[in-house]
Parts: C-alpha cells; structure tokens; sequence
C-alpha cells in the first residue's frame, strides 16, 4: 500500500501502542511503524492489578492525558480485527479503545486507527502524584506479569530505541533507579 491518508481498505485497523505495546508484542502483526500521535502524553496514573500489581497492591502503568498540542511517540500496528479479542483482554483493566488519527513516520497524511486508554473514570485509576512517590511505588510493586520496574525500564529503553525522549518516562527510570541505589544501570534510562 501507498503511503497515504488512507484505511487499510482489507478489514484491518491500525493500533497506535504507548506503553508495553511497544515493547511486549505478543500478538501477530501486518504492519509495524514508528507513529505518533497529536493531542495526548503518557502518564504513569493508570493502576494495574492484573500484570503490574494485584488488586491488593495495585502497580503503576502508563495511559494517555488529553494535552493540546503534545506528541506522543509510540508504535503503529495494522492488525488483523481477530487480534482484539486478544488485546481487549491484555487491556482489561480500565482499558477503552478510542478511536484518532495516528501519523505513522514517513507518511503525508495520518491514518485512522485506535489506541487503549484508562481514563479517569475508570475503577483501577490512580491519577497524579508526585514523581518521587510515583518512583517509589513502580520500585516495589510486582504482578502476574513481572515486576513494575521493569515494566517502565523496557518503555524507557523502546522509546531510546525510537530516538524518542519523554521527560516523564526517563525522569522516573531515573528516579527508580536512585530508589534501587543506583545499581542498575543507571546510564541506560537517562
Ligand atoms: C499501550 O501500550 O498502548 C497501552 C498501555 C499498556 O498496555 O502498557
């Protein structure tokens, strides 16, 4: 296909990823593209009781802020609509979908896609707080999916990866590592 502000004409969708979609692809994939999107920043105030944290001892994951006029950088995949099923019950816990426009790198005009998103009304959701108590919460907490350090770490080195700087991701990578006593290479989240 073009690159264009088309929709995949052949039933698939683009899913923009922020957080572990980045990182963790544990689904098939059409397409895969470097993208961003206008209007939204990341932001460790969704709670997570299914892979970060347990419902007793909630961890910390990412979601979307509306912000006028931030870019989010992230991950663009077209998928094939049966991968929902699968991405529906990864993003369970508070997670919509939420339809926008994703600028994939390289195109000329944004593509309709998705992305999932835990807004404030939804029962797992923690909101702000300041980053020295967001970085000692993501420390400590661990869930069914590993622990939340590493969840932020891996966002942290993707988004290096993408060449892609957010101030609030690599501020906390920081922040936790200064919690952990600095032993964890420190110079790699920064
Ligand atoms: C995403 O990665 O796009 C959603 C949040 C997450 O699963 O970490």
């Amino acid at each position: 296909m073009a690159e264009g502000p088309v929709a995949p004409g052949d039933g698939s969708a683009w899913v923009f990823g922020y957080g572990s979609l980045i990182y963790k692809v544990d689904f098939p994939y059409l397409d895969r593209r470097p993208a961003s999107i206008e209007g939204w920043e990341r932001r460790f105030w969704q709670g997570s009781h299914d892979h970060r944290g347990t419902p007793q001892a909630p961890g910390r994951v990412v979601t979307l802020i509306e912000a006028p006029g931030a870019l989010c950088r992230g991950v663009a995949y077209r998928v094939d609509p049966a991968v929902f099923d699968h991405l529906d019950h990864r993003e369970k816990n508070g997670y919509v979908r939420h339809r926008l426009a994703i600028t994939l790198d390289g195109a000329a005009e944004p593509v309709p896609g998705l992305i999932y998103v835990a807004t404030a009304d939804n029962p797992a959701f923690l909101g702000s707080a300041p980053l020295a108590e967001l970085a000692a919460h993501i420390a400590q907490a661990r869930g069914p999916s590993g622990s939340n350090r590493d969840y932020l770490f891996e966002l942290a080195r993707a988004l290096r990866a993408l060449g892609s700087h957010d101030p609030h991701v690599h501020e906390l990578a920081l922040r936790v590592d200064a919690v952990l006593g600095a032993t964890r290479r420190p110079a790699e989240h920064g």
